[in-house]
């Protein structure tokens, strides 16, 4: 069902503003999606009308945050069909989720075992993995990638072998768009025994996901990509693993019983839950989720694949530009180089004009390195964005290359 945009832009307030005199176009949502009103008022109506810690109280406040905060912990186990609750941990995002299960399922692993990354990993799924090496002789290999920007299966099968434990590999590129053939990786990886960690960063509000028919074992993702808030996501992981695993931060919360002597642990999932958690954005995460459901993400990324078409058809026509990343399946996500100018000019340029890109190495220096550039200029589209932001784009990129030739 085709979706109002013009309706979806009324819902965030941000949108409607000028910046530098022009009408905001904001394209850096691989970066950060914008929040709907209703996630804002979900973060200010916990505060203002039932703020309280969870789990802990009997009082009607305390009830009131606890039923709420854990009602999220339910529209996540939906959103992606998990088997249980339990198998939903609250995180500060992707990156803590990956680091969990670095200090958690990697503190199983021996020296010789063997994690399988790509060349297109963000450095949040490189350097958890560089750090568990440098602490237990874990040994880290690396798919490589073609020139468009897919994986190449079959180095990938070259690589797995009976000490491959973990893949641990990211389903859509932030950098270049590319989406990742994670069916087939999982049964790879699951023919040779290995575990498989999803990072769903730049996926979640794009892809549907099904962690059970896609026999995921570990996935995580943030909010903030999400139309939810900073600083919060979440791990999903098939319920017998996250039983065997240890727990990493310990506190309050994850624990049964404490003496001087001993501690045991509490069940899944408050076991990887130490400390007071992020109540108001975990909240709030449940309006977002709502938002994407009543919009229907299925709608909301055939729109985005449109948008994705224009951008690189008119892009494409640019003299001198060059899309980074050209993988057959992609996000809305298009990255270029432009011949004799640095992508931070574009950037500071492009700002000028009130559009909102990203430049740099995008926390992928692997995969800069890989192409031999120093970063790129990423135009990166959400349910908000139209085709009229595009040729605002087009038009100003135009504006860039009359100023500095
Ligand atoms: N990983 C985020 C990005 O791609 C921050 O911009």
């Amino acid at each position: 069902m085709p979706i109002d945009i013009q309706a979806v832009r009324q819902k965030f307030p941000i949108l409607h503003q000028k910046i530098n005199g022009k009408p905001l176009v904001y394209f850096d949502n691989a970066a950060t999606t914008q929040k709907p009103q209703v996630v804002i008022d979900a973060i200010s109506g916990y505060y203002s009308g039932y703020n309280a810690n969870i789990h802990r109280g009997i009082h009607h406040l305390a009830e009131k945050a606890t039923l709420a905060f854990e009602d999220t912990r339910k529209a996540i186990k939906d959103f992606i069909n998990a088997g249980s609750t339990d198998e939903i941990i609250f995180t500060y995002g992707t990156t803590d989720g990956i680091n969990l299960i670095s200090n958690t399922f990697g503190r199983t692993l021996q020296s010789g075992d063997e994690i399988i990354i790509s060349t297109m990993e963000h450095h949040s799924n490189i350097v958890p993995w560089q750090m568990l090496s440098e602490s237990t002789g874990i040994v880290l290999k690396v798919i490589p990638i073609s020139d468009k920007g897919e994986l190449d299966m079959q180095a990938f099968k070259k690589l797995l072998n009976a000490k491959t434990k973990l893949v641990s590999v990211v389903y859509a590129s932030n950098a270049l768009g590319t989406v990742n053939p994670v069916k087939e990786i999982i049964e790879l990886a699951h023919e040779v025994g290995a575990k498989v960690l999803i990072d769903a960063a730049q996926a979640t509000s794009h892809i549907k996901i099904d962690v059970q028919a896609l026999d995921i074992d570990f996935l995580c993702f943030s909010a903030h990509k999400l139309y939810g808030p900073t600083g919060m996501g979440a791990l999903y992981g098939k319920a017998t693993l996250l039983n065997e695993m240890p727990p990493w931060r310990g506190g309050g919360e994850m624990i049964k019983e404490v003496t001087f002597e001993k501690t045991t642990y509490n069940e899944l999932p408050y076991k990887f839950e130490a400390g007071t958690p992020n109540i108001a954005d975990v909240i709030a995460l449940k309006a977002a989720l709502d938002f994407v459901n009543e919009l229907g993400l299925e709608n909301i990324a055939a729109y985005e694949q449109e948008l994705l078409a224009y951008a690189t058809s008119k892009l494409s026509s640019i003299d001198g530009l060059q899309i980074i990343g050209q993988a057959d399946e992609k996000v809305s996500v298009v990255s270029f180089v432009i011949d004799g100018i640095h992508p931070q000019d574009i950037g500071v340029l492009l700002d000028q004009q009130g559009i909102a890109i990203r430049t740099g190495h995008h926390c992928t220096q692997p995969l800069m390195q890989r192409y031999g550039i120093v970063g790129t200029s990423r135009a990166s589209f959400a349910v908000y964005n139209t085709k009229e932001e595009i040729d605002a784009l087009v038009a100003g990129i135009e504006k860039v290359k009359r100023l500095l030739s």
